[in-house]
C-alpha cells in the first residue's frame, strides 16, 4: 500500500482509505461480522485512513469502526474521519439557508462532543461538515467555530464535505485557509473536479479525499439493466427511472477502451483517480473482505498509461447538461 502526503498537516495516508458509509447503513441489510471482516482486511493491508459520518446509521458506522481499531490499533496509527450534519432542514442546503441556523456554535460543540463519545476519544482526528453552500462562502462562521475547537483540542483538522450538484463551492474556501481537507466527488463520470478544484487544493496544500470513486457501485461494471435494489437500498432512488440503463451504456463504452488493457473496470476507476497528484486518499465504500482486499490491492498495481488516461477523460458525464438531453 502506497502511502501520500495528507495536505500539509506533516501526516501520511494510505492512498487507498475505507469508505465506512454501507457498514452503518441507507444500503440494504449488512452483517455486523461483515463489516468487522471488511474493516480488519483493510486495516491489514495497510489502510491507515478511515472515513465516517454520524448520520451512517446513526453512529452504527462511528461505533463499529471504535470497537475494531480500539481492539488492534493505537489511535495514531490510523486517521479517523467523520462529519457532522447540519441540523435539519434541506439538503444539501439552499442557498437561502442560514449558517447560523444549520450549523450554530452551540449545535455544532454538541455535535462535536457526540462524535467524540460514539469514536471512544478526546479528540477528532477529521471533522468534516457533512455538506456545504457557497451561500455561506463569504462569512463562513461554522469553520471559525471549528477553528476554535480546534485550538481547544477537540478536532485536529477542519474539513468540508462538497454537496453533490457543486463540487467547486469548496474553492474559495481552500483559498480562505478554512480547511485542512475537502472531501469530493471525482471518478471516471464526475471529472469537473479536474478543471480547477485539485489543482487549487494541491496549490494550497489542502488534502483531498475522494469519494463514491465507483458512482455508487455502477463504475464497477457489475450490474446489468435487470439489476435490482433490495428495500432500504439508498440506489433504489439513485438509479430510479431509466437512471441505471444509462449508467450502464456509458460503463460499456468504458470496458470498450480498456480491451486492450489488464485492468479490470474496478482497478481502473480507483487508479484513474489516483493519477491526479491532488489526490490524498480515495475511500470505496467496502461492505466485506472480498471488496477491501480487492479495493486495497489496486495501490500496488502499475500506473495507467498516459495514453489510457487521455482515452478515459472522453467518459466525464455532466448529467444535469440539459441541452444534450436529460
Ligand atoms: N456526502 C458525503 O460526504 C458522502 C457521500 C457519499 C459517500 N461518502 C463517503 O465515500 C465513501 C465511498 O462512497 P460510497 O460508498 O457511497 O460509494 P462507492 O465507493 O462508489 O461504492 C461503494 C459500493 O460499491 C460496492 N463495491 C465496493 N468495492 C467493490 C468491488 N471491488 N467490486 C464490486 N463492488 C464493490 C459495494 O456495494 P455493493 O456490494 O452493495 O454493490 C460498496 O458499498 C462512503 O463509504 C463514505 O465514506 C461521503
Amino acid at each position: 500500500m502506497k502511502l501520500r502526503e495528507f495536505g500539509k498537516t506533516g501526516v501520511h495516508v494510505s492512498e487507498v482509505g475505507f469508505g465506512g458509509w454501507a457498514i452503518g447503513g441507507s444500503w440494504g441489510a449488512q452483517a455486523e461480522s461483515d463489516s468487522v471482516a471488511a474493516l480488519q482486511r483493510a486495516l491489514d493491508l495497510g489502510v491507515t485512513f478511515v472515513d465516517t459520518a454520524a448520520g451512517y446509521g446513526n453512529g452504527r458506522s462511528e461505533k463499529t469502526i471504535a470497537r475494531v481499531l480500539d481492539g488492534r490499533w493505537g489511535r495514531e496509527s490510523v486517521i479517523v474521519a467523520t462529519k457532522t450534519p447540519p441540523a435539519p432542514g434541506a439538503w444539501p442546503p439552499s442557498p437561502h439557508c442560514k449558517a447560523d441556523e444549520r450549523y450554530s456554535e452551540t449545535y455544532l460543540r454538541n455535535n462535536v462532543e457526540e462524535r467524540c463519545r460514539m469514536l471512544g476519544t478526546s479528540c477528532i482526528d477529521l471533522l468534516q461538515l457533512h455538506t456545504w453552500t457557497r451561500a455561506w462562502n463569504r462569512d463562513p462562521r461554522p469553520l471559525a467555530t471549528l477553528r476554535k475547537l480546534q485550538s481547544e483540542g477537540l478536532i485536529r483538522w477542519v474539513g468540508v464535505s462538497t454537496p453533490e450538484h457543486d463540487q467547486n463551492c469548496v474553492i474559495d474556501l481552500i483559498r480562505g485557509g478554512w480547511v485542512d481537507a475537502v472531501q469530493l466527488i471525482y471518478n471516471l463520470f464526475e471529472q469537473e473536479p479536474a478543471a480547477e478544484l485539485l489543482d487549487v487544493a494541491k496549490e494550497h496544500g489542502v488534502a483531498v479525499i475522494v469519494r463514491v470513486p465507483f458512482d455508487e457501485g455502477v463504475l464497477t461494471g457489475k450490474f446489468t439493466e435487470a439489476t435490482t435494489f433490495p428495500e432500504g437500498d439508498f440506489r433504489r432512488n439513485y438509479f430510479a427511472g431509466d437512471r441505471l440503463a444509462r449508467a450502464i451504456r456509458r460503463v460499456e463504452a468504458i470496458r470498450e477502451d480498456l480491451r486492450a488493457s489488464d485492468y479490470t473496470l474496478p482497478q481502473v476507476a480507483l487508479k484513474f483517480i489516483l493519477a491526479h497528484p491532488a489526490v490524498s486518499v480515495v475511500i470505496p465504500g467496502m461492505r466485506n473482505a472480498m471488496q477491501a482486499a480487492l479495493n486495497c490491492s489496486v495501490s500496488d498495481l502499475g500506473d495507467l498509461s498516459p495514453e489510457l488516461l487521455v482515452r478515459l477523460r472522453r467518459h466525464n458525464w455532466r448529467r444535469a447538461f440539459w441541452y444534450m438531453g436529460k
